[in-house]
């Protein structure tokens, strides 16, 4: 019984959700028995390319058949037409109907989503200009901008005022302003929508969500909040400055439980990584006194969202040889 609430609580869940596609010698697992616990928020899905990402969104949308394992949107059979309804979805190559004004569009997909034509106009107009698009709306959407139609096809998404937004890779091809854009607007639709959003982008990762889950050869690396990952990857790296570099790194490569150290071009300062930290943490204020240097700084800087996946991505690589 507790179990079954616990799966109504979420978002997005899954239970050992598999894709294989194609069959025999030909078959390929591209999704491998995931379990995704999205709560409300924003979660991010990261992943390299080929990771399973996409594939994942259309199990959950219905828009592929699941071959193993069960998935459900805030309680609700993925692919059903109850969970169908409450899920707005973006895909990675939204096709649109080219011809149709950027209004039209969202009116016609307003009423696919069973509104009443006066209730997708009002709906349509609202969006327009929540997106910044109601002076193009009576533009036809193959004049559009990517960032506008990266616009356009989440506005769409949301008209029929679904409760979990899916958004596969919204700032693809998107400069950099057009990037901040999306992003700050999905950020601020996570007060009134749960959204689980797919990019490559760590840092944008970083500004969108509390959640992230990583998938790579289509099972799941990672899945925690960023707060919690952040804390438990300290990096193993000491950046020191004194008024004797020079002279402290010479003395340092003689360090047995030093691996590495060498002076940073960029900033000038001794890098270093021990394999003992407590020893290196007592060695350097030894060594300060001793040399009566100065000591402008050292630390341990924070580690951002795209290191600690890089190391996590290494490991894994690592382990499968
Ligand atoms: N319709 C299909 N038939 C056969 N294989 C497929 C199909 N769609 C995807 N694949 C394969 O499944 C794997 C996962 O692809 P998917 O598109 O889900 O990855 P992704 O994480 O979304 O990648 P990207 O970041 O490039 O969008 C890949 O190896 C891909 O070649
Ligand atoms: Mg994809």
């Amino acid at each position: 019984m507790i179990q079954k609430n616990l799966k109504i609580n979420y978002e997005v869940w899954s239970e050992r959700l598999t894709k294989i596609y194609g069959k025999g010698k030909e078959a390929l697992e591209a999704v491998s028995k995931i379990d995704l616990r999205v709560k409300p928020g924003v979660h991010g899905f990261l992943g390299p390319n080929g990771a399973g990402k996409t594939t994942t969104y259309n199990m959950l949308v219905g828009a592929i058949s699941i071959s193993e394992g069960k998935a459900k949107i805030r309680g609700k059979k993925a692919g059903s037409v109850a969970a169908k309804q409450v899920i707005g979805f973006l895909p990675q190559d939204p096709v649109f109907y080219e011809d149709m004004t950027g209004e039209d569009y969202l009116i016609y997909m307003g009423q696919l989503g069973g509104l009443k034509s006066k209730e997708a106009k009002r709906k349509a107009q609202e969006l327009l200009d929540y997106f910044d698009l109601f002076d193009a709306r009576n533009r036809e959407i193959s004049k559009y901008s990517s960032g506008m139609k990266q616009k356009i096809g989440i506005a769409a998404a949301l008209i029929h005022d679904p409760k979990v937004l899916i958004l596969d890779e919204p700032t693809a091809n998107l400069d950099p302003l057009g990037r901040a854009d999306v992003i700050k607007k999905i950020r601020d639709l996570s007060d009134k929508v749960s959204v689980f959003v797919s990019s490559h982008i760590l840092s944008e990762i970083e500004q969108m969500c509390e959640d992230v889950t990583m998938i790579n050869h289509g099972k799941i690396v990672i899945s925690d909040s960023i707060k919690n990952i952040k804390k438990s990857y300290v990096s193993n790296l000491y950046i020191l400055d004194t008024d004797m570099n020079e002279k402290f790194l010479e003395m340092l490569k003689n360090i047995d439980f030093i691996s590495k150290v060498r002076i940073e071009e960029i900033d000038g300062k001794i890098h270093i990584i021990p394999k003992d930290q407590d020893k290196l943490r007592e060695l350097i204020p030894q060594m300060l006194i001793k040399n009566k240097a100065t000591l402008y700084s050292f630390h341990q800087p924070e580690l951002s969202l795209q290191d600690i996946f890089m190391e996590i991505m290494a490991k894994k690589e690592d382990i499968k040889k």
